[in-house]
């Protein structure tokens, strides 16, 4: 297995107890790297669940896509870079944790809410010297069905979010090129509505596979249902992989 191609795909773990979680995370042990968890899985479980898999060696997105005022998206952003910080004693210490690598928020809040974000979750790491979450802005969702000006509206929603700090976007496959040539290779591009070929589509619309997501410049592919509610959760994870690492 191509660890680099573990490093780039994120399973989501949309699953609705901390029980099936832990069971899912110990069934795809060392073949899985980076996990989301989202509203789903953090309304039902909390900061457990992120520290669960911190403690266990995972690296953790966060998909909680803020979009508040300036200052509760900063403190709650705070909040996320502290989840690196060790609590009880029995705990290892962070050093030997996965890293709090990303977490989401709407480029629709506006650049005060953005920049404020950016400077909280600088400021909470340096305060707890872990490194700082990677800030990554929804452009638009993929369950949006395509509309003519789409690209253009993802395009300029990306230079918001660049322009005030954020690290990078959330996009559809379609627009992934796009991004890439316009932003360079330092713009962290994150694409969900990842499908093998013949996976079931569910609400998604603008889907692509993962071998086109890699090609189109992705830097981490989102991946829920066709892992999470796969037969074999390993064996469709693994084949993602592979496919991953032909392209
Ligand atoms: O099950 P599926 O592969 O469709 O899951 C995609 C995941 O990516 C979901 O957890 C969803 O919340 C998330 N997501 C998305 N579109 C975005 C941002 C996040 O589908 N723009």
């Amino acid at each position: 297995m191509n660890s680099s191609m573990q490093e780039k795909l994120i399973i989501a773990l949309d699953v609705p107890t901390f029980a099936a979680a832990r069971e899912l995370v110990d069934r795809l042990g060392s073949a899985a790297k980076i996990y989301k968890v989202g509203s789903q899985l953090f309304t039902a479980c909390g900061p457990a669940v992120v520290r669960h898999l911190l403690a266990a060696g995972k690296d953790v997105f966060l998909d909680l896509k803020f979009h508040d005022i300036p200052n509760t998206v900063a403190s709650a952003v705070t909040a996320v870079a502290g989840l690196s910080q060790k609590v009880f004693k029995a705990e290892k210490e962070p050093a030997a944790w996965g890293r709090l690598l990303l977490c989401t928020l709407h480029i629709a809040g506006g650049k005060d809410m953005m920049r404020f974000a950016v400077e909280a979750a600088a400021k909470e790491a340096r305060r707890i010297s872990v490194p700082r979450p990677y800030l990554v802005g929804i452009t638009a969702l993929t369950s949006d069905a395509k509309t003519e000006n789409l690209s253009a509206v993802v395009l300029e929603k990306a230079s918001l979010a660049k322009a005030a700090g954020l690290d990078g976007a959330v996009a559809s496959v379609q627009e992934a090129a796009l991004l890439r040539k316009e932003f360079g290779k330092d713009f962290i591009i994150v694409t969900p509505g990842i499908r093998p070929s013949g996976a079931a589509i569910g609400d998604q619309k603008r889907v692509a596979t993962p071998a086109e997501a890699v090609k189109n410049g992705s830097d981490y592919l989102v991946v829920g249902r066709p892992i999470v509610e796969a037969e074999d959760p390993v064996a469709a994870l693994c084949a993602i992989l592979r496919e991953m690492d032909a392209a």
